[in-house]
């Protein structure tokens, strides 16, 4: 499967109340936050776990932990700041990378501004984190980068993905599963998901 829309009923919910166009700033980031968290949960599913021996009130036991390196969450610049603090609510130890890319508006194409991101990457899991999957080209970018880096367990989280961008990303990177909260119908000449639900970025920041 190419890609993996969450459809609880609360991401659909929430998703909705984004893509109204009369949500203002404040409400529109705090629902990106809240759907960011629910996505988070579907998104380490299968994460592994391993026992460990830990003393409770009342008894010893094994109980299951997170295993291995803690896990990379890279946010795309800017607007991924808006996916990464829900994130990091629910996943507070994770470590953080960011990635600048803005799209030229004239070729639609990445341009990089800024890369900082956690050693040991080969180690970790690591999850970009971008609302919106456009042309993907964004997308495709940060995750040829981050693997030039070492990073070898790569999942891309995004709310919104149009088939173009889902092929995209597909196409230049096949190991990489799409995860998002819905998969909208195309894009228009601008470059924008239709029905969508704006420019993320703006609406997040103002
Ligand atoms: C948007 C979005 C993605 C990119 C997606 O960012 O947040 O990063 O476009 O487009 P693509 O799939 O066609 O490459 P934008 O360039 O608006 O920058 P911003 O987040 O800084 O506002």
């Amino acid at each position: 499967r190419d890609i993996t829309v969450v459809e609880h009923p609360l991401v659909q919910h929430k998703l909705t109340q984004m893509r109204r166009k009369e949500t203002p700033t404040p409400e529109f980031r705090r629902l990106a936050r809240e759907l960011s968290l629910l996505l988070a949960y579907e998104v380490t599913r299968d994460i592994p776990l391993e026992n460990v021996a830990i003393e409770t009130p009342v008894s010893p036991m094994n109980a299951p932990e997170v295993a291995g390196r803690k896990l990379c969450l890279v946010s795309i610049l800017r607007a991924g700041n808006g996916i990464l603090e829900g994130m990091l609510d629910l996943i507070p130890h994770a470590r953080v990378g960011h990635v600048g890319l803005y799209r030229d508006p004239e070729t639609l194409r990445p341009v990089e501004y800024y890369f900082k991101v956690p050693e040991l990457l080969e180690d970790r899991l690591t999850i970009v984190c971008d609302p919106m999957l456009a042309t993907g080209h964004t997308a495709a970018a940060a995750v040829t980068k981050l693997k030039e880096r070492g990073a070898a367990n790569i999942k891309f989280l995004c709310l919104l993905a149009a088939p173009e961008g889902v092929e995209v990303l597909r196409t230049a990177h096949d190991d990489v599963p799409i995860y998002a909260a819905a998969l909208d119908e195309q894009l228009n000449d601008d470059g924008f998901i239709v029905p969508g639900l704006g420019d993320a970025g703006d609406r997040i920041y103002g």
